[in-house]
């Protein structure tokens, strides 16, 4: 499966999708009819396309919209034929659905949510029984081969509803998300050819960044990214980070792929705007650092050290105050920053005597066991100590008082 998946990928340019494409290739050679779900631009057709062709089977595309009616896609009656020879198969002119069922083809349907229903039923028993009926024709058989590929959008997009859960009963259902940012660089470099990977970066960038704005309901995809590739190579030369080329293109390419939410008060070009800026500042952030050998993202840097820091006071607090269930609790949550700062500090030697000497036992214990496992050889061995020691402590006091461990907590 995985060598066919990489000749899919080589021969159409697929760019990554491997587990969808193993699965699409499981279900054609399991004889299971495909929807592909997925937003706008995400790869559907491409994936398809790619599947139908890797088959080697002639595939019949159908473009579902709202006016796409049953006639269109069974066939239809040829009027002047009709009056010189009456109904038969040959004044019938076939549609794409009888004609991949006669030639045990692909039938792919794009956006299939986009059909009318009374369009959709009629796929219902060419699908399960592999059969039609053609009125004054009698029925139409599928030759083994004939598979239904089809795509839709996610139902929350306008123009579009849910198919008939009968209809999405005879696929099997196979989603397609947004793909990792590496992956869609190379998708926008693929399809614009561009050499200038600055360029097709933040473009990348724009185009993601859209699917996180708070303001944004639909973000742009690839698409989005590409179109912006193609767009700032005429006119940008060498000013790859004048920000007002690059709104003034992101506005061209993504206004019409964007989807507003309603209770947004910001006009669509400054939203845009404002994110062409952040992804412009960061680039030269990011390329300054670089160059300066600083690759290390400095804000990560410095969360880390106020969190230790914070743990460090929260630690000796807890210390201080012989509190050993909370640092038992500090310890559990961040065993790493812990067992750092309690042998960077030397509070280690701290900790295992009051682990050792105080009341009641049970946190103590607890702590010897979380602490040992994250310890250099020496402290695991001296901790080893004392925890056998403290367990045989409170073994004598078991047996001594006749208490269950249970009531030491
Ligand atoms: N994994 C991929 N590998 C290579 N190219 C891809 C990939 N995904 C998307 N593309 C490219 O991105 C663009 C959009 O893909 P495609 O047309 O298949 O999307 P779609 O889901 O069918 O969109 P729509 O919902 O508008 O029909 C195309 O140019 C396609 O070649
Ligand atoms: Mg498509």
């Amino acid at each position: 499966m995985k060598t066919q998946v990489k000749t899919i990928q080589q021969r159409y340019k697929i760019i990554g999708r491997e587990q969808e494409l193993e699965k699409a290739l499981a279900a054609v050679s399991a004889n299971k009819h495909i929807l592909f779900e997925g937003t706008v631009g995400i790869g559907k057709t491409v994936i398809a396309t790619a599947l139908a062709n890797h088959f080697n089977r002639s595939f019949h595309r159908v473009d579902g919209d709202e006016r796409y009616n049953e006639h269109k896609l069974t066939g239809w009656f040829d009027p002047a034929l009709v009056i010189a020879k009456g109904y038969s198969r040959e004044t019938f002119i076939p549609g794409p659905l009888t004609q991949a069922m006669t030639e045990g083809s692909f039938l792919f349907i794009n956006e299939l949510n986009r059909m009318p229903e009374g369009t959709q039923n009629v796929l219902l028993p060419a699908m399960d029984e592999r059969q039609i009926i053609i009125p004054k024709i009698g029925p139409i058989k599928a030759k083994p081969g004939f598979l239904v590929i089809a795509t839709q959008n996610p139902e929350e997009f306008v123009g579009t509803s849910r198919i008939s859960e009968a209809l999405e009963d005879r696929f099997v259902w196979i989603r397609l998300d947004y793909q990792t940012e590496s992956e869609e660089q190379k998708i926008a470099e693929k399809e614009t050819g561009c050499k200038n990977y600055d360029i097709i970066a933040i473009a990348v960038k724009i185009a993601r960044r859209t699917r996180e704005h708070p303001d944004i309901r639909h973000g742009a995809s690839v698409r989005g990214a590409i179109d912006i590739t193609e767009l700032i190579q005429p006119l940008s030369d060498s000013q790859t980070l004048n920000a007002h080329v690059w709104t003034g293109v992101a506005i061209m390419a993504l206004a019409t792929k964007i989807e507003l939410q309603d209770q947004t008060t910001q006009k669509m070009e400054n939203i845009i705007r404002g994110i062409v800026t952040s992804v412009l500042n960061e680039y030269a952030k990011d390329a300054s650092e670089k160059a300066t050998g600083r690759s290390v993202n400095k804000t990560e840097t410095q969360k880390k050290r106020n969190l230790a820091s914070d743990s460090s006071k929260k630690l000796k607090t807890a210390l201080n105050e012989g509190n050993l269930a909370k640092v038992v609790y500090l310890f559990q949550k961040n065993p790493e920053a812990i067992s750092e700062i309690l042998l960077e500090e030397n509070l280690f030697e701290t900790m295992l005597k009051m682990a050792e000497h105080s009341e009641p036992r049970w946190p103590a214990l607890q702590l010897l066991f979380v602490t040992q496992a994250s310890l250099d050889p020496k402290r695991r061995q001296i901790a080893k100590r004392i925890l056998n020691r403290t367990i045989r402590r409170i073994a004598a006091q078991i047996v001594g008082k006749r208490n269950s461990p249970y009531k030491m907590r």
